[in-house]
């Protein structure tokens, strides 16, 4: 008879409490792949759209239906073909359906957890800390750039902040005002969003802004244009519609296990925070979704298992 572990799952579109956490087959891994007993996951916003069916017409799910996209454990089997890896190994990384006791990640995409690293944080760096670092990439961003980053507070943008300044950048960073003390200490001049933005980051900004990362959409998109000299410095990864219609760029993730390597090796040498907003067991998943519908974190929602 197959193992039987937990997971959340969903069969219908619906509000957080469509959520279940249901037993389901320990899944066995296939060639390259290894499963992880999971400790932690992290919530974004794409797997609250994926429940709700807000996404449905352009990425529908197949029911019954799991979620999330990345996470952290310890390895307890390896498929063949596997190198580098072994049981007992705790590693963190990209891997579908994250909201789970056990699930199976590609070993390629990988990679060892520092010891100093906690479960939750480890969980909750792998697909919004590629994300951040794909879009610096993507934008060109470099020593002696002014960088303004929209949504910085959240889980994406408060890895960008930091590792535009890494690159040498200054950061001018939209939040609200509860957020400002946040941004402050990850070394951003914070502003608030909303009417007067452009005059609130000319007043920080007096030399221009060279680049800018959308995390918000809508008028952010416009406010970038307007203080934004070059279309192909401005990136958005909340709002592929804005960026066709304005001629601007969509950034979609690339995600790597070098790419992870250098995330971790930033975050051993105490150079890289990841900031945990909330935790919440499994078994809660529904609440940690009206969390994150809520808008306004400062860091990453995380589930334990
Ligand atoms: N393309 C990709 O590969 C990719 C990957 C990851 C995420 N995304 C998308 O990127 C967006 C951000 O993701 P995330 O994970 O960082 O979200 P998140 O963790 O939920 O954070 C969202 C942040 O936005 C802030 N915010 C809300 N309204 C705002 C506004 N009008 N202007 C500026 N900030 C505002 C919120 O805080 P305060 O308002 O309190 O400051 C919050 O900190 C989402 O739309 C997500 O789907 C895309």
């Amino acid at each position: 008879m197959a193992t039987m572990s937990k997971a959340i799952v969903f069969t219908e579109y619906g509000d957080p409490d469509v959520l279940r956490l249901l037993e389901v087959p320990t899944p066995e891994p296939g060639p390259g792949q290894v499963r992880v007993r999971m400790k932690a996951a992290g919530v974004q916003p794409a797997d609250t759209r994926s429940r709700s069916g807000a996404w449905q017409a352009w990425m529908p799910v197949r029911f019954p239906a799991r979620l999330g996209n990345e996470g952290a454990g310890v390895i307890d089997a390896v498929g063949p073909g596997v190198a580098g890896f072994a049981v007992g190994d705790e590693v963190l990384g990209p891997a579908a359906g994250a909201y789970a006791e056990s699930v199976l990640f590609q070993a390629d995409q990988i990679a060892a957890k520092p010891a100093i690293m906690p479960w939750i944080e480890a969980g909750a760096l792998s697909a919004s800390g590629q994300t951040a670092h794909t879009a610096l990439e993507d934008l060109g961003v470099a020593a002696g750039d002014t960088v303004l980053i929209h949504a910085a507070a959240g889980g994406v943008g408060h890895i960008a902040v930091q590792l535009a300044r890494l690159r040498g950048a200054l950061v001018v960073a939209t939040a609200s005002p509860e957020n400002h003390e946040f941004l402050r200490s990850l070394g951003a001049l914070p502003v608030a969003y909303g009417p007067g933005l452009v005059d609130r980051i000319k007043e920080v900004a007096p030399a221009g802004v060279d680049a800018a990362l959308d995390g918000a959409g809508g008028e952010a998109l416009e406010v970038s244009l307007e203080v934004v000299g070059k279309r192909d410095r401005i990136g958005t990864i909340a709002d592929q519609g804005g960026a066709a219609r304005l001629g601007l760029r969509s950034i979609g993730t690339r995600r790597s296990a070098d790419r992870l390597g250098e995330l971790l090796r930033l975050y051993s040498e105490g150079q890289l925070r990841v900031a945990v907003w909330k935790e919440f067991p499994l078994a809660q998943a529904a609440a940690a979704h009206r969390e994150s519908e809520r808008g306004h974190l400062r860091g990453k929602i995380v589930l334990t298992m």
